[in-house]
């Protein structure tokens, strides 16, 4: 079981959704990269680290404990994203969590544990050697429907054309940045959820993951 699937798209695609119900489904582990990248941002908010300062924010990514995954709220804040989206265009920082996301992932491959990683650039830059890759698309509207949706379950108050303005602007700072733009791998296996139902997608990728593990 030690496969390697790469999940990847923009913000709102399915990512999580998808990543979480292919571990339930087959134990595998998973690592959330956007989150690695979101506790970064938020540590380096607390701490007054600048945005561009790549040796505080380095730091700041070898530090990283448990600790800084929990309060959810406000990792997951569209302010913490868009932080976290101008970080990633730093190379030496994403070199550094690519270290963290390369080691979590040996480690369970190491224990035959089969790995997913969810993010921007898993299938082109962290592992184009992946067993499997995925890349998640989405029309804007639909995703930023989806985040409007997710944020006010949360009890976060939300404008719907805010939440997509930002989530455009965000999405054109991780597609046209230098080092590792999000983009699909040449081998990676489109899913296009404007239209689909959760059950639908989560069939279309156990489809393939089952041709991998036959
Ligand atoms: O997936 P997310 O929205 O939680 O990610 C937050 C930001 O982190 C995203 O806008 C860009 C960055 N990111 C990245 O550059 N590479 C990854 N593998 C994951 C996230």
């Amino acid at each position: 079981m030690s496969i390697l699937i790469a999940i990847d798209g923009p913000s709102g695609a399915g990512k999580g959704f998808l990543s979480q119900a292919l571990c339930e489904k087959y134990s595998f582990a998973f690592l959330d990269t956007g989150l690695l990248f979101r506790a970064t941002a938020l540590k380096s908010t607390l701490k007054g680290v600048a945005v561009d300062d790549n040796k505080g924010l380095i730091e700041i990514v070898k530090n990283l404990e448990p600790s800084d995954f929990e309060p959810i709220n406000e990792l997951r804040s569209e302010i913490n994203g868009q932080v976290a989206s101008k970080i990633a265009v730093l190379p030496k920082v994403r070199a550094a969590l690519v270290s963290y996301m390369r080691n979590f992932a040996e480690k369970r491959l190491k224990q035959g544990v089969g790995a997913v990683l969810d993010g921007r650039d898993i299938g082109t830059i962290v592992y184009p050697q992946a067993d499997l890759k995925f890349f998640m698309t989405a029309t804007p509207e639909e995703r930023a429907k989806r985040r409007l949706k997710e944020l006010q379950n949360r009890g976060i108050p939300v404008i719907f054309e805010e939440v997509l303005q930002e989530m455009i602007q965000r999405d054109r700072r991780d597609r046209e940045r230098q080092d590792s733009p999000l983009m699909a791998a040449e081998d990676a296996i489109i899913i296009d959820t404007s239209d689909m139902s959760p059950a639908d997608v989560v069939a279309l990728a156990s489809e393939a993951i089952d041709k991998a593990l036959a």
